[in-house]
């Protein structure tokens, strides 16, 4: 069973990211298994707060989490055509000690996705993420891009993703994703 940790760059209640992870959970082929990751308790990164206590407990868990994953899912939502502050700051705690980030993140295969009201399906903060997964030395997968345009019309009260076109091109992705994942865990890193 591959373990993939699922991250979404938002911490609305209704949030159409997290409900896009959701439906990829609920839709990833047998063999593989998608864990929610929790942003939510990790506080603004501060260098002083680090020097002085160390990592939260937040973090700590969530590092060991990723550090025991197969893969990483990321649900981004599109803030001024970039990426979400809070999941850029979950991400700079996670990488703390820079020692570490070979063990939490490093040859670790990344699928990008990401759920807009919009026209545009998220593909400028996709973009802007690049540079970091390239820091955080992952192996991005650039499969067919999950850019979820119009999304406020996709899912129901619940948040479920209740639009069959949408689905089946996650249902789809996900298949991809995680056999790259296989794939991945075989080559040496
Ligand atoms: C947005 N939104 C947005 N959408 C987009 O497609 N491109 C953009 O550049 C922006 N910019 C932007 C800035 C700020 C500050 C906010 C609050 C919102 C709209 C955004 O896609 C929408 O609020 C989503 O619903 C946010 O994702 P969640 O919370 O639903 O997952």
């Amino acid at each position: 069973m591959k373990t993939i940790v699922g991250l979404s760059g938002s911490l609305r209640r209704g949030s159409l990211n997290s409900a896009l992870l959701r439906a990829a959970a609920e839709l990833a082929p047998d063999g593989a298994r998608v864990e929610i990751g929790d942003i939510s308790g990790i506080p603004l990164y501060n260098g002083d707060v680090e020097a002085e206590s160390g990592l939260p407990e937040a973090v700590t868990r969530l590092k060991d989490e990723l550090a025991a994953a197969a893969g990483i899912l990321i649900a981004t939502p599109e803030y001024n055509q970039s990426i979400p502050g809070v999941l850029k700051n979950a991400l700079d705690w996670l990488s703390r000690p820079g020692s570490d980030i070979p063990q939490v993140f490093g040859d670790k295969p990344v699928a990008l996705m990401g759920a807009t009201p919009g026209r545009l399906g998220t593909v400028s903060a996709q973009r802007t993420w690049l540079p970091v997964l390239r820091a955080l030395r992952t192996r991005p997968w650039f499969g067919p891009p999950m850019l979820v345009s119009r999304a406020d019309t996709l899912f129901d009260a619940d948040g479920r993703l209740t639009d069959d076109v949408t689905r089946q091109r996650l249902a789809a992705y996900m298949r991809e994703f995680v056999a790259f994942v296989a794939r991945a865990s075989e080559i040496p890193a």
